[in-house]
């Protein structure tokens, strides 16, 4: 018997994954990449139904999910317990899950330790880790050990207390070393995270890889996205670069209102949820 003959067998055939070819394939055909954020079962389902490429459960979670103000107190356990949730509800998406500050800091055999345990205990498909050019030998040992990884250059909100906040950067010459040595090292993509459209386009022109940008402009290789900035869902002040395609706060305050009201007046249940 054959290994996919062994492999799951769940009645449906499972729609065939997105890999780390296709999205070298999309960029040698110019066709944009899409990735957007997802923390937990139904927005994982939601991102993977609309057949976005990629699903990244980023340690943005700490900050839209947990309410915390940096992504610095997001930890592996969390990072985990989300991956293992998103990667569960996505069939087709690649999901990458972000490694958390500080284990791409810690040395190559630590973070091939964390990153093993990312893979296997959640069942994702790659992992993301912020860096500049003294992260690329973490990388190389990443890929070595056969863990696909996506870089993080520009603004990397988990050194923000060293970037003096969320800001673009604008060091051309860096921006282009790091994403350059993320991409030697083997990584898959590059996130460019704030970072002038001139220099996004630079580096997207000279990289082999995809990059992907999120405040980087359009001539990226594809665009990410926070998921509760996309749909509305954020607190905090949305960034300019972001546009929310929907008011889910609004529809979701305006229903619990409207129940509320209902249950007050006794109107809430009516005959149709009386059950018996
Ligand atoms: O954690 C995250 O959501 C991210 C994206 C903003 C790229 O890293």
């Amino acid at each position: 018997m054959t290994a996919a003959e062994r492999g799951p067998k769940t009645g449906a055939a499972a729609p065939r994954r997105v890999t780390v070819h296709d999205l070298a394939a999309a960029r040698a055909a110019g066709r944009p990449i899409s990735m957007v954020t997802a923390y937990d079962w139904p927005t994982g389902r939601l991102a993977d139904a609309a057949g976005v490429d990629c699903v990244l459960v980023g340690d943005s979670v700490a900050m839209v999910v947990a309410g915390r103000d940096s992504t610095i107190p997001a930890t592996l356990g969390q990072m985990i317990y989300h991956g293992e949730i998103v990667s569960r509800a996505v069939a087709r998406s690649m999901v990458v899950v972000d490694l958390p500050f500080p284990l791409q800091h810690l040395g190559v055999r630590a973070a091939i330790r964390a990153a093993a345990r990312v893979l296997k205990e959640t069942g994702c498909q790659a992992v993301k880790l912020e860096g500049t050019a003294g992260q690329a030998d973490v990388i190389a040992g990443l890929v070595a050990a056969g863990i696909p990884v996506m870089g993080h250059v520009g603004l990397r909100p988990q050194a923000v207390h060293q970037l003096g906040g969320y800001r673009m950067q604008r060091d051309g010459e860096a921006l282009l070393a790091d994403a350059a040595a993320a991409a030697a090292a083997g990584a898959f993509a590059v996130v460019l995270e704030c970072v002038p459209r001139e220099i996004a386009a630079l580096i997207t022109r000279s990289l082999e890889v995809p990059t992907i940008g999120i405040g980087a402009g359009p001539d990226c290789g594809g665009q990410v996205l926070v998921m509760h900035d996309l749909v509305g869902l954020s607190f905090d002040r949305v960034p300019r670069f972001v546009r929310s395609y929907a008011d889910t706060k609004g529809s979701v305050a305006q229903a619990l209102a409207v129940w509320k009201a209902d249950v007050e007046a006794r109107r809430f249940p009516g005959p149709a949820e009386t059950l018996g």
